[in-house]
């Protein structure tokens, strides 16, 4: 990344490094994908793993960040025509336009398997629910834990940056494109740091962010950012022909392309308004910490985890007495720039440093 690069990287949260994985690599997954375009987390293939580990990317996140476990797994991201998925499902209507929201990964999201009339009937809170329960549970999507560790003092995972390879073309708005709010990567980190003084635990189900939020019906739903946080983005506006969405920024990108992202930054992939398939492959890096002796342990989900803490499949992992990793991650949350070598000259040149 050159100067320029860092800068944008550290204003916006996001850095779109252009053709950094070259024709050879991309055609090579994109015929994988084409065979079986519904696969979320794809596993150990050097045909997607490449895309970071034989690129410029690991070399670029090398720099700019420090060393780290390279993937041994990725997120295929397809999305499909929203008109066609959308019918099929039934819950599209001609000319409405769908809603698309930003979100932080690492949270439990997904409806919640208990209907709120119940969740009120044992005297429980939208809030809360889930803090007395089973720390070990999954969320209902298969997604993230409900908590990080056994104390409950973390219910959000995380990694250092996103890496998201563009394999088709992306250039015109509505095409499915990975978003963000740009700019919002410090009012979260901010958020994150509210929550820590506040004693905790921080995430979902912590100060200021209630973990379910009632959407009618008497469901209720986990991973919808907190009203108070979302408030707290910088207003960056994006106005853009066949872009319904200005709150969001997307990311237009040609194959071969890659956008870089800390994993504080709100992002979503849209909806797709074209008649082609989008198609991305995302990897979630972070930077080596010395001290976790599970770094490069296959269990781990390298690459793919928003959660590397514990496995992949949620369970718990034993730590030294000497290394807490909960402890670290909070740390981390709360001061993201920490874990970017490569970028400590423009950090501490810039305007508004506190030195964290
Ligand atoms: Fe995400």
């Amino acid at each position: 990344m050159n100067e320029a690069e860092k800068r944008e990287l550290y204003r916006d949260g996001f850095v779109v490094l252009r053709n950094i994985v070259s024709r050879d690599l991309t055609q090579r997954a994109k015929e994988l994908i084409r065979q079986n375009p519904t696969t979320i987390v794809h596993g150990d293939d050097a045909r997607i793993n490449d895309l970071y580990n034989q690129s410029g990317l690991a070399e670029t996140l090398e720099h700019a960040m420090g060393p780290h476990t390279r993937p041994i797994n990725a997120q295929v991201a397809v999305t499909m025509p929203y008109s066609n998925d959308a019918v099929v499902r039934g819950t599209f209507k001609p000319g409405q336009i769908p809603p698309a929201q930003a979100h932080v990964d690492g949270g439990w999201a997904g409806p919640c398997p208990i209907k709120y009339s119940e969740i009120k009937a044992a005297g429980q809170s939208l809030h809360t629910w889930g803090s007395d329960g089973d720390p070990r549970s999954m969320g209902p999507a298969g997604g993230a834990p409900l908590w990080q560790d056994r104390e409950r003092t973390l219910a959000i995972g995380s990694y250092t940056a996103l890496a998201a390879v563009c394999l088709n073309d992306q250039r015109r708005p509505g095409k499915g494109q990975f978003a963000v709010r740009r700019g919002a990567h410090e009012a979260v980190e901010a958020y994150f740091r509210m929550q820590r003084e506040q004693g905790g635990p921080v995430g979902g189900g912590g100060p200021g962010w209630p973990r379910l939020k009632l959407l009618g019906n008497d469901t209720a739903f986990a991973g919808i950012m907190p009203e108070a946080m979302v408030n707290s983005y910088p207003d960056n506006p994006c106005e853009m022909d066949g872009w319904p969405w200005p709150e969001l920024t997307p990311v237009l990108m040609e194959e071969g392309d890659a956008v870089i992202a800390l994993h504080s930054l709100p992002h979503t992939a849209t909806p797709n308004l074209s008649d082609d398939p989008r198609m991305n492959v995302l990897f979630r890096i972070r930077r080596l910490r010395p001290d976790n002796p599970y770094e490069g342990d296959r269990r781990i989900g390298w690459g793919v985890s928003d959660h590397p803490d514990r496995t992949l499949g949620g369970e718990f992992l034993d730590y030294p007495d000497s290394y807490d990793p909960f402890r670290t991650s909070i740390d981390r949350l709360c001061d993201h720039w920490s874990e970017w070598d490569g970028m400590a000259d423009i950090v501490t040149q810039m305007p508004g440093y506190a030195g964290q």
